[in-house]
């Protein structure tokens, strides 16, 4: 049996992209051989300001939608990073392991601070160190992520081999990233060259997951796209990242095959395309919409998830903290 380990900011409110890019795999991986550990990483939302209240809803909203993906909590363990002490211990041993260079490559942070890096948070240039410790402190092996944390996943893998060096031995294994590559990366419906983001200052650039039927309909009618036609082959796409975009998220949604959609679609302008796509994603975001609200009637019920969750969490990483401790030489606790 592996573990395997996954996180995500409960900042605003999820995406059509945090889901098919991430919370769907998680449910699916409930399914195998392996430990799922499932952590709402409410220090690393910190590294922006977030408002105090805004933060706590959004938690909760978080919370609420990850048991509507169809995360189990009795399968999996569910919990918020804050509540787990190992992290913050492990995330200040790597801070002294981790090197300057390495963190100023992070595109990320580049892409987050950008002309701004003297103002920026510390943390937010450390970022990566913590999400090191989320994993490592589980000595967890599997990691799903999308695409643009791959980096952050090979950085945690550095860290890693450089402790096991300093200290002499191999206390904490390799992790294999996973990402599903046919929604690797939703894009934003106003730009097809830009990722699907929580952040982004347009509502109409995403699908949040709480988004209901005339909203999501009139968003899809209002995606950017191109003046031709729908071709009849993907590679003729190559060229035109709206449509590649709208058709990965079609399939992804409908479960059919892009090359079986386009055959459908060729030749059609992106009116009964857009029709079509916009049924099959209410299909798909309304039941989770529904639950999502379900869940967040009772926020007593997801402390109690969250707080069980977090006890399971501390048994595992707080040994693993404990002894990353002995071996960097501090006495016991
Ligand atoms: P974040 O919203 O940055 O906390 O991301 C949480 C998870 O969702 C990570 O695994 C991301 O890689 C994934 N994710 C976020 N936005 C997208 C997107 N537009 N497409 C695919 N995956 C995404
Ligand atoms: N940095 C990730 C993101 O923004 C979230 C995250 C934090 C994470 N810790 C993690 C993802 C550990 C996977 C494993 O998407």
């Amino acid at each position: 049996m592996a573990r395997i380990f996954s996180g995500i900011q409960p900042t605003g409110t999820g995406t059509l992209g945090n889901y098919l890019g991430a919370l769907r795999n998680w449910a699916a991986m409930q399914q195998g051989e392996d430990e799922c550990v499932y952590c709402l990483v409410d220090m690393h939302a910190i590294t922006t300001f977030q408002d105090p209240a805004t933060l706590r809803e959004q938690t909760y909203g978080m919370a609420a939608l990850t048991l509507a993906c169809g995360i189990d909590p009795e399968r999996s363990i569910l919990f918020h990073q804050s509540a787990v002490s190992a992290h913050a211990r492990l995330a200040w041993i790597f801070n002294c392991v981790a090197r300057m260079g390495w963190l100023k490559r992070m595109t990320q942070f580049k892409d987050k601070a950008g002309k701004n890096q003297e103002e920026v948070s510390t943390g937010l240039f450390v970022y990566p160190n913590l999400m090191a410790a989320d994993i490592h402190a589980y000595h967890a092996t599997k990691v799903p992520v999308g695409d643009d944390q791959l980096q952050h996943i090979e950085l945690a893998n550095d860290i890693a081999e450089k402790f096991n060096h300093d200290f002499g031995m191999s206390f904490f294994p390799r992790i294999e990233p996973f990402v599903l590559k046919e929604t690797a990366r939703v894009m934003s419906l106003r730009d097809g060259t830009k990722k699907m983001s929580k952040s982004d200052p347009s509502d109409q650039s995403r699908i949040n997951m709480t988004d209901d039927a005339d909203m999501i309909a009139q968003k899809i009618r209002k995606a950017k796209t191109d003046p031709e036609p729908l071709p009849d082959n993907l590679a003729a796409l190559a060229e035109r990242p709206e449509a590649r975009n709208l058709l990965g998220i079609f399939a992804a949604v409908s479960g059919e095959s892009q090359e079986a959609l386009l055959a459908r679609f060729a030749g059609s302008g992106f009116g009964p395309f857009k029709n079509a796509l916009a049924d099959a994603l209410v299909a798909h975001v309304e039941p989770i919409a529904n639950r999502t609200r379900d869940y967040l009637a009772d926020k007593a019920e997801l402390d109690r998830i969250l707080q069980a969750g977090a006890r399971k969490a501390a048994a595992i990483a707080g040994p693993i903290a404990d002894e990353a401790e002995r071996i960097v030489g501090f006495l016991p606790r």
